[in-house]
């Protein structure tokens, strides 16, 4: 299969005489000194919602589920195993007066000599672990009496083989965190967790939980290191948090609060995901938030990946798809003081009640936060009532933070005309824009941005993704067709960088078996994770993105669609390079000549990054996760000229050096 992408690949690299072309090819002319814009910097981002188990089971590295007995079924994700000689019994005890947040622990009686009695987890879909790492047992346990009661923990492989134990023989009176590190013999995708009490007595225990040690910088009970190294290879400009309809929650209740989300894990209070119940076809019973993933550690990974945070929060409605409840307008001021409050806790001095709270979790310094999002998809006129009660709030208190309004659920149509027209007379900085839509809509909307009004708000794409058909594999919506389409629908985005200056893909992370919604941008199991096509057009944007977008244009005009090809081009004046994207949507080869002008490339090579397939309906998975990926060659032009033929259906970045 690689033999036919690198044929294919030869192909590219036929220089032509120029001669013979200037008849025959498209000629593109690049005009490199005239900036249209800058490319804003926060141009390329992502869209984090918890979702397919992207929080818990994903990017959050926790290995128990239902780790606090909280979930509303308190044993879901557990099975009590019985000694085989002797007594062990288990209550679920909750002292919701006196630990509101976290009311419910374990307390097991015991009398046992020979075998355990314990509990088992299984884990987000099972438990990934790997031979040779290292993973943290710990524990919040107390003695109930007086009591001789020990802990003993095992991991247990598929076939029912123990590959990693350890153990904690002194309990105390008082509520302890007990820790204790072991090494893992195999590696196991699937693997259970027993949780094993031996002796007489009685004991309460909580917070039953297993990290690696190895998580993103090393950060106890962190995050999953692999996902997050696939972010950051991302290079995203903002992340997005929570969501989605996450935010809205399926009615007010179950909104997104993030002030739940901070302080202390086990204080934090888990409720059900939204997505848990959502598909009929796709019922996830065990989806539930503990928010161990939330919005401090979220600040810290937008940190940490060098991107500006986004957070999206709750206007006081909640899904309109589902129940639309909203909050009286009178009622409103418990949202905006939350949104006003995250400000502070982002910002804020460790002198203020908010930022106390965020220097107390370890980060004193601000996070500065500049831009915040009223509402996820909401549409018609109680939202546009509700968006100008926090504007109102936000232009008297925080002027310089930067408003994000939502345009609605789809990319035209009535509400999405009355949301815009509304929003023109109001002051967000950006409009939320969503497309959900076959590759077509795609290809059709690579000028979309084209003739948008320059002077209004500017245009975030805050979450987008080609919809085609349904294939069985999970990661089978992915398809190199989904991905070109919105290559080509990128070029249009970059192009129009004036208007639109953010955007991000969505949903960014999925469970291959715990998925809710697909496609998505990166697939991922207990153990190891995939970059889609759509993943590799993101990145090949984003790590290309320039500091200025130049014209390209053939006969004096954009390139979107016309012979299946699309184009865009920036520069980078710091590293003086000319960069070029360009689909070519044909399933031929295509022979064009670029002509740069108004820099002189320097006489050495550039390079050429192909993305393409063997068949439009190629994706990657678990078992073949190369299938579809970009192959680098060096390219060179002839003085300011360069012939090349385009792969059929394929997507190409072009980085020529100039004399800066
Ligand atoms: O990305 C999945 C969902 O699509 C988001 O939660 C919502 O905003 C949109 O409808």
């Amino acid at each position: 299969m690689m033999t036919t992408i690198l044929k294919k690949l030869t192909c590219l690299f036929i220089s032509f005489s120029i001669i013979g072309l200037l008849k025959a090819q498209k000629q593109l002319t690049v005009f490199a000194n005239k900036p249209v814009t800058e490319v804003p910097s926060t141009m390329w981002g992502v869209f984090f919602e918890d979702i397919n188990f992207s929080a818990d089971g994903g990017l959050y590295a926790e290995l128990i589920k239902n780790r606090s007995f909280e979930f509303s079924t308190p044993l879901m994700g557990w099975k009590e195993i019985k000694p085989k000689t002797g007594t062990g019994k288990l209550l679920i005890m909750n002292q919701g007066a006196i630990s509101p947040q976290n009311s419910r622990f374990a307390n097991i009686k015991i009398n046992t000599t020979n075998s355990p009695y314990g509990l088992s987890n299984e884990g987000f879909r099972g438990i990934g672990v790997t031979r040779g790492k290292q993973y943290r047992f710990s524990i919040l346990a107390r003695k109930a009496e007086a009591t001789d009661v020990n802990i003993r923990v095992e991991l247990i492989n598929a076939s029912g083989a123990k590959i990693g134990e350890a153990r904690i023989d002194t309990v105390s009176d008082k509520w302890v965190r007990h820790n204790v590190i072991f090494t893992v013999t195999a590696t196991e995708n699937k693997a259970r967790f027993n949780v094993l009490f031996e002796g007489k007595g009685c004991i309460d225990v909580d917070m039953i939980s297993l990290f690696p040690v190895d998580t993103w910088k090393n950060r106890p009970f962190g995050l999953r290191a692999d996902l997050v190294q696939m972010l950051a290879d991302l290079k995203p400009n903002f992340v997005r948090f929570p969501g989605g309809c996450i935010v809205e929650g399926r009615e007010l209740e179950t909104r997104y609060q993030w002030k739940k989300t901070v302080g202390e894990p086990e204080n934090r209070t888990p409720i059900v995901n939204r997505w848990n119940t959502e598909f009929k076809h796709r019922l996830t019973a065990d989806y539930y938030q503990t928010f161990g993933l939330g919005f401090f550690e979220y600040f810290q990974l937008s940190e940490d990946l060098g991107a500006e945070p986004l957070p999206i929060l709750n206007c006081g409605m909640a899904c309109q798809y589902n129940t639309s409840e909203v909050a009286p307008i009178d009622q409103l001021n418990t949202y905006i003081q939350d949104a006003l409050d995250l400000v502070e806790f982002a910002n804020g001095a460790d002198t203020t009640k908010w930022g106390k709270l965020r220097s107390g979790m370890g980060h004193p310094k601000p996070f500065n936060l500049k831009m915040l999002g009223v509402g996820n998809e909401q549409w018609d006129e109680q939202y546009i009532e509700r968006y100008k009660e926090f504007e109102k709030a936000f232009k008297a208190r925080y002027p310089e933070i930067k408003l994000v309004a939502a345009a609605g659920p789809s990319p035209s149509g009535p509400r999405f005309d009355y949301l815009w027209a509304e929003f023109k007379k109001l002051s967000p900085n950006f409009l939320d824009e969503h497309y959900y839509q076959p590759s077509q809509w795609f290809f059709n909307n690579a000028s979309r941005y084209d003739n948008y009004d320059r002077k209004g708000p500017k245009v975030f794409a805050g979450e987008y993704a080609a919809h085609n058909k349904d294939v069985d594999d999970p990661e089978g919506k992915n398809t190199w067709l989904s991905a070109l389409s919105e290559a080509a629908f990128m070029t249009g985005l970059e192009r129009n960088a004036e208007v639109v200056q953010m955007s991000s893909y969505a949903p960014l992370l999925a469970h291959v078996d715990a998925w809710q919604w697909r496609p998505d941008l990166i697939w991922f199991d207990n153990l190891r994770a995939i970059a889609t096509p759509n993943y590799f057009v993101q990145k090949l944007f984003s790590v290309n993105k320039g500091t200025h977008v130049v014209p390209v244009l053939e006969e004096g005009k954009i390139l979107a669609g016309k012979d299946s090809i699309y184009a865009c081009s920036t520069i980078d004046r710091k590293a003086g390079v000319v960069i070029i994207k360009v689909v070519n949507n044909s399933p031929k080869n295509a022979p064009v000549i670029f002509k740069i002008e108004g820099v002189a490339l320097l006489n050495k090579p550039g390079t050429i990054d192909v993305l393409t397939a063997n068949n439009l309906t190629d994706f990657n998975t678990l078992k073949e996760p190369q299938k579809v990926a970009p192959q680098q060659n060096a390219i060179k032009a002839n003085k300011n000229t360069l012939a090349v033929s385009l792969a059929p259906s394929s997507f190409n970045v072009f980085r020529l050096p100039y004399k800066n």
